[in-house]
């Protein structure tokens, strides 16, 4: 199975458990990271939690279209400094994205999904990454 195939696959069953999958993800990272917390502050409720779903699906959706997550990536990346994230914090949010679907699926999880989502969720991240270097260059912040 390919990486679109298995990242689906562990959606629909964790959407099985869960419907809005990331509410979990969300007390996950809270719990493990909780300096994250206040940026969450304005918005932190079920819409929130479905726009990274959303997000995530959307991803899959153009996972062979390079242009469109080029920009999608890059802008999400971009806006998000202004939210105050930094770098390091999008290993902490793969980890407990990770976390949250392993845990939701159970015992039909295999490493080959840890694997999948390992390798999907880090492009997506280079390319917000590129991004957020870019808006950073721009506002003359330090990156
Ligand atoms: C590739 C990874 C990520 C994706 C696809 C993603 C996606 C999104 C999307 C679609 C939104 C909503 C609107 C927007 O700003 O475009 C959002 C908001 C937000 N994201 Fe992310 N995100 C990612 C990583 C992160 C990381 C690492 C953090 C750090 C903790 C973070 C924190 C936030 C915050 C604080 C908001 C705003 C919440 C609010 O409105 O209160 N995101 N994200």
């Amino acid at each position: 199975m390919n990486d679109k195939d298995l990242l689906s696959q562990s959606i629909g069953w964790a959407v099985e458990r869960e419907p809005v999958i990331t509410r979990r993800f969300y007390e996950i990272l809270f719990e493990r990271y909780p300096q994250v917390r206040p940026l969450f502050g304005r918005n932190a409720s079920d819409a929130q939690a479905r726009m990274l779903q959303d997000a995530i699906v959307a991803a899959l959706d153009h996972i062979e279209d390079g242009p469109w997550l080029t920009d999608t990536l890059g802008a999400i990346g971009a806006k998000h400094v202004s939210y105050g994230v930094t770098d390091e914090m999008y290993g902490w949010v793969g980890e407990s994205l990770i976390a949250s679907l392993a845990e939701l699926c159970g015992d039909r999880w295999t490493d080959g999904h840890g694997a999948a989502w390992g390798r999907v969720y880090g492009s997506l991240t280079d390319l917000a990454l590129a991004g957020a270097v870019r808006a950073r260059a721009e506002a003359n912040l330090p990156h």
